[in-house]
């Protein structure tokens, strides 16, 4: 079975042009959500995509290239790392990949300094995914949490980058403990790393959204479906890693 998005403008960036645009998420991760990205579409989902933490655009540009006509994609970051050239070689990305000008929209800020109201006037609708990849403490995950949280569609995602990273093993406390204050919200899946550098991401959603995006998840991907799952205390979690295996005990 190849892997695949099924989304075909998706999948050609994944397998083509990905490398060719610095950053750190993995293909693997950038696959499973372009799939979520377009069931949401097929389930009639509408929104815009929107990510803290945009780099030069690698995750940005896959998940962009798969919303649907009118849907717009919103990149917040510094755009001071490694250098101030950041922010002009993202938009070259953009347009070398076939974004369209008026469909990507970038807010250079640390997203701590950000309103709900700037995300509004940035898109004008919810966001049905936002991915959460910037400053990498427990308390500016938990900033970044409840800012996003605002303009989620109510059937949409959150999706965190570096979960269960060994370099950053507080943030994951900090999702527990804002996960204690939304009992409204569920982790809908793990997507385990590829490497140290393209680490696992988390999908967070409503607890009433579970049902139409983690059976579909073990459907659509079952050669990378880790069938222990991934057990929060109160519920179980849907785990899809490159290389599903147990440990073998002789
Ligand atoms: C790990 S990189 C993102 C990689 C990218 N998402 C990808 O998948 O290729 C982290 C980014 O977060 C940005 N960043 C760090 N702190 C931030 C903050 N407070 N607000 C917004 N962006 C921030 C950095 O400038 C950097 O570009």
């Amino acid at each position: 079975m190849t892997f695949r998005s099924g989304n075909p403008a998706v999948d050609r960036y994944i397998t083509e042009d990905y490398e060719s645009v610095r950053g750190m998420s993995s293909r693997f991760a950038a696959t499973i959500c372009a799939h979520v990205i377009r069931r949401q579409t097929d389930l009639g989902i509408a929104g815009h995509f929107a990510e803290i933490g945009t780099f030069e655009g690698r995750f940005f540009i896959a998940m962009a290239l798969g919303l649907a006509p009118g849907e717009r994609a919103l990149g917040i970051d510094t755009f001071d790392w490694p250098d101030a050239g950041i922010v002009d070689r993202f938009h070259g990305h953009c347009a070398r990949l076939g974004l369209a000008e008026d469909r990507v929209v970038a807010i250079k800020a640390a997203a701590r300094d950000l309103t709900d109201g700037d995300v509004a006037q940035a898109l004008g609708g919810p966001v049905r995914f936002w991915h959460i990849d910037g400053d990498h403490t427990p308390k500016s995950l938990t900033a970044d949490l409840d800012l996003v949280v605002q303009s989620l569609h109510p059937q949409g995602i959150l999706c965190l980058d570096d979960m269960l990273h060994p370099g950053y093993p507080l943030l994951i406390v900090a999702v527990h403990a804002w996960l204690a204050r939304h009992p409204e919200m569920r982790i809908l899946a793990v997507i385990d790393r590829e490497d140290i550098v393209a680490a696992a991401k988390v999908m967070i959603c409503r607890a009433d959204a579970v049902d139409l995006y983690g059976q579909d998840l073990v459907d659509a991907f079952p050669a990378h479906h880790w069938k222990l799952g991934s057990d929060w205390g109160d519920y179980f979690a849907v785990v899809l890693t490159p290389n599903p295996r147990l440990a073998v005990v002789e």
